[in-house]
């Protein structure tokens, strides 16, 4: 009796550890509970693989699944298995697998000849393509307990933004943003990507294209559009896919005239050109106060190709609307702002276009001011000096045409040793000066150069005005030197002033 009571108190010390040996002890009380938890280790075992073990108990547990629904990925010509993985799962019960509704086997037998069924009811999909991609559903009768499985096998060729599949779809970028398309493939056969922006080939470093990866680091307007790759295969119908991109930028601010020119009591108009997206609002701003609708002002929104344009009108300038005026524009990303300056001087010349016969170069220029021009000033040198030379408007020519615009053409002939040339031209009005325009470039061909490739007629007509035999180092040495240029300079034509 000793020996049967310390069996007793040793079962009820470790019986909570180990149900097993104290369930085999031929002991009273507390059997029902205890063997509950040997039912557990026994599913327990059976779900790591073993076959299922059959136990009087687990007739009376119906099987289930621990994830009623799974999602599988599968790459085209991988091996596919689809678990049947039931708890519970015991001889009296059988597995179905279907596709949608289509029985594709019974217990262990495979109906399909797609699939194979293996020994743990799991189902085999050999090298697997886009179209076995499907809802997959493995049925536990006679308790009609089922598991879905959606499988899907990847395209033949995908677009990844970031790691996440685009293919086909359209994509918001920030400016600024940095971002890497890829161009997967999976295909059998070598395949060379291709990638196209816009219906044009992306070439731009070469390795990474070759790769199937298109990097664009500090996004920005210009990098909007049709991304399109191919994998081209050789075949007649290769795979391709695309992505749509749309950048998100702050307002980008311009104006083709930065200075304006006006005359007492006359009008004025201050163009500010932008480009945004969201859409953007734009204001004028004055002396720091932004400028509202009156009989002084008006506004009037255009739409161009390129941009779109706000146009403020100043009615009767007088000193006071002279100065500088802001163009603010901003959207949901951010603002930006143009200048423009109101004065009565002359506007700032913008080259118009030049010939170029020989030595002999012809250049004109559009200014505009609605004050008589009284002078205009042509600088001139060669592009490695540091000083410019100075030509002087001579003579003024009025049209009586087009006096309204107040737009004039300033036509100057120069003669020019060859070389590199650089030109800029400012005017003057009853008021003042204009600025300078910007640089213009001139190149003179050196006659000996020009002969290697030109035809013979411009050969003859390049002969004259270059002082012979002297090689191209030494002469370009000489241009060069302040002191020498206006030697060099064969003759100076006028600057002719044209009122349109
Ligand atoms: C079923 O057997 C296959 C092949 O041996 C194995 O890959 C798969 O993991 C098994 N499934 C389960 C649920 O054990
Ligand atoms: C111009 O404004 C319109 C709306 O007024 C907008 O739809 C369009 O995108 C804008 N264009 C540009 C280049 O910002
Ligand atoms: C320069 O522009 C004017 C129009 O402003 C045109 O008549 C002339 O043919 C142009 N010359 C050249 C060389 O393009």
């Amino acid at each position: 009796m000793r020996a049967a009571t310390w069996m007793f108190l040793i079962c009820l010390l470790i019986g909570q550890f180990n149900s097993d040996l104290c369930g085999a002890s031929p002991v009273d009380g507390a059997n029902e509970y205890q063997d509950d938890d040997y039912d557990y280790n026994d599913e327990d075992d059976a779900g790591t693989g073993s076959p299922p073990l059959v136990a009087e108990e687990v007739l009376s547990a119906p099987p289930y699944f621990e994830q009623p629904d799974i999602v599988l990925k599968a790459k085209p010509g991988d091996d596919v298995i689809l678990n049947c993985d039931a708890r519970n799962f015991d001889i009296s019960n059988v597995a179905m697998w279907y596709r949608q509704s289509t029985v594709l086997s019974n217990g262990l037998t495979a109906v399909s000849n797609r699939v194979e069924v293996l020994r743990n009811n799991s189902l085999r999909l050999a090298s697997v393509t886009p179209e076995d991609g499907d809802d997959y559903y493995c049925v536990i009768l006679p308790q009609n307990v089922r598991q879905h499985t959606a499988l899907t096998v990847g395209a033949r060729l995908s677009i990844l933004c970031d790691d996440r599949d685009v293919t086909d779809r359209s994509q918001t970028f920030k400016q600024g943003d940095h971002h890497r398309l890829v161009c997967q493939t999976f295909l059998p056969t070598s395949t060379a990507i291709k990638w196209s922006f816009n219906g044009q080939r992306l070439s731009t470093s070469a390795e990474d294209t070759a790769n199937g990866v298109v990097v664009l680091d500090n996004v920005d307007e210009e990098n909007a559009g049709v991304y399109q790759c191919l994998g081209d295969d050789g075949s007649a119908d290769p795979p391709h896919g695309m992505v749509s991109v749309d950048v998100q930028y702050s307002p980008k601010v311009s104006t083709h005239r930065h200075h304006v020119n006006a005359e007492e009591g006359g009008s004025a108009e201050i163009y500010c050109d932008y480009r945004a997206n969201p859409i953007a609002i734009s204001f004028f701003i004055k002396d720091g106060k932004t400028l509202s609708l009156s009989d002084k002002y008006s506004i009037k929104n255009s739409l161009h190709k390129q941009h779109n344009r706000t146009t403020l009108r100043v009615k009767d300038v007088d000193e006071g609307d002279l100065g500088e005026y802001l163009c603010h524009v901003e959207n949901a990303i951010g603002s930006n702002e143009v200048r423009v300056q109101l004065s009565y001087a002359p506007e700032t010349p913008q080259f118009e276009n030049s010939t170029v016969e020989g030595n002999k170069v012809t250049m004109h220029w559009l200014v505009r001011s609605m004050q008589p021009l009284s002078e205009a000033v042509l600088d001139y040198k060669l592009s490695k000096s540091i000083r410019w030379s100075t030509v002087s408007m001579i003579k003024t020519q009025h049209h009586n045409s087009g006096k309204e615009s107040g737009v004039w053409k300033i036509t100057h002939e120069i003669e020019l040793t060859p070389g590199l040339w650089h030109v800029r031209v400012k005017t003057k009005n009853t008021k003042g000066w204009s600025n300078f325009a910007p640089n213009h470039d001139i190149i003179i061909q050196d006659p000996e150069d020009a002969s290697v490739e030109s035809p013979p007629e411009d050969l003859v007509r390049a002969g004259f005005g270059i002082g012979g035999g002297s090689d191209e180092a030494e002469k370009k040495n000489a241009a060069s030197t302040i002191g020498l240029m206006s030697g060099l300079m064969l003759s100076a034509g006028s600057i002719a002033l044209l009122r349109l």
